[in-house]
């Protein structure tokens, strides 16, 4: 086995050579750190890179974010998905704005405390940010450290998480900040979930999992939590100009996004039973899309989006809501709504001039 020192000696000088350079790196400042990684929990680098430009020139620090108001928050996250990320980076921004005087706090204990902010993040800013010799466990680490130290356990195991962030944190390796971004470029690029580059690897004289021929089988997979499927009816009232849509409630996906007037059901039926159920005569309807399948992280949603005779358009049976109204095309453009709504406007009617 390979000293700690030698390990940590050949990830410095991996890093230095194929480090990602991203726009963030270097400027040690938390609002850009912070947003960034809240940005990259929900998608890949090069997508999450024009949503933190965006973000940036918006908001260029927290202050404006925290001015800003909810909606347009979550118009610039739009896409991104797990809405209530968007919400509690609100949020937080408004706690140290008020609380902290538009100054971060410099401990990951401290961090913690704010809206959103998980013992990742929390991580992650204290030591790019403050040099705290803290982990940023996520699962590029995980599946590094896992590998090349034979580390058997199930993501969310304290004792399993303790162990991956001792043998990280003793190998030679300073600044912590960049032992941990170091770990994460290194997971994404070389020691990938599938097929990792093992050949040209600078552990492979030295990786517990390879020699034991284990990369296949560490890190230990979840359990798959199972997925509940939901079917949506999407009711589309048609017009030249105006659609009829409604603010999503509280307490469930997408919460105060944008959506048509639907209908909901716990399995899949026709639609002519589905409209006739809510008072429609099948012949009401002009078109449908058919179920498009959007995945969630614990749901699998189906919708249907139908489109309806604008004339014969009511709500008798599918209940009130106080946000429903009738929106023109271009004041439907600032409002924030899910990927699947936003993806059937640009398709039909080429809303956006854009698609995400
Ligand atoms: N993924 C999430 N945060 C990252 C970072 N700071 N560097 C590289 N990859 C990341």
């Amino acid at each position: 086995m390979l000293e700690k020192k030698h390990k940590g000696r050949h990830l410095k000088e991996w890093y230095a050579k194929n480090r990602r350079e991203l726009p963030w790196r270097g400027s040690k400042d938390p609002y850009r750190v912070w947003l960034s990684e809240v940005i990259l929990q929900q998608t890949r680098i090069d997508q999450g890179l024009d949503y933190y430009h965006s973000f940036i020139r918006e908001f260029p620090d927290v202050e404006k974010l925290a001015q800003a108001s909810e909606q347009k928050v979550l118009k610039l996250w739009e896409g991104l998905g797990y809405y209530s990320r968007a919400r509690n980076l609100h949020k937080a921004s408004k706690v140290v704005l008020e609380q902290y005087n538009a100054v971060f706090p410099t401990s990951s204990e401290e961090l913690s405390k704010l809206p959103g902010i998980g013992p990742y993040t929390a991580a992650a800013i204290a030591s790019i940010c403050f040099d705290e010799k803290v982990l940023a466990v996520d699962g590029n680490i995980i599946r590094v450290v896992s590998r090349l130290f034979g580390i058997w356990g199930q993501r969310g195991q304290r004792s399993f998480t303790d162990k991956i962030e001792s043998e990280a944190l003793n190998l030679y390796f300073d600044p912590p900040g960049d032992l941990n971004q170091a770990l994460m470029d290194f997971g994404s690029m070389v020691c990938t979930p599938k097929n990792p580059d093992c050949p040209r690897c600078p552990f492979r004289e030295d990786c517990y999992s390879l020699e034991h021929n284990l990369i296949d089988q560490l890190p230990e997979k979840r359990e798959k939590k199972a997925s509940r499927k939901r079917y949506l009816y999407y009711l589309v009232r048609e017009t030249e100009d105006v659609f009829t849509i409604q603010q999503r409630g509280d307490g469930d996906i997408w919460a105060k996004l944008f959506e048509f007037p639907h209908v909901e059901r716990d399995e899949p039926k026709s639609t002519r039973e589905v409209l006739e159920e809510i008072g429609f005569q099948g012949e009401e309807m002009l078109e449908e899309t058919g179920f498009i399948k959007h995945t969630l992280s614990h749901q699998e949603i189906f919708a249907n989006f139908v489109i309806l005779k604008p004339s014969s358009f009511h709500f008798d049976k599918i209940g009130f809501s106080e946000t429903r109204g009738d929106y023109s095309r271009k004041d439907m453009i600032d409002l924030p709504f899910p990927r699947l709504i936003t993806n059937f406007l640009e398709e039909r009617y080429s809303l956006y001039g854009r698609s995400k």
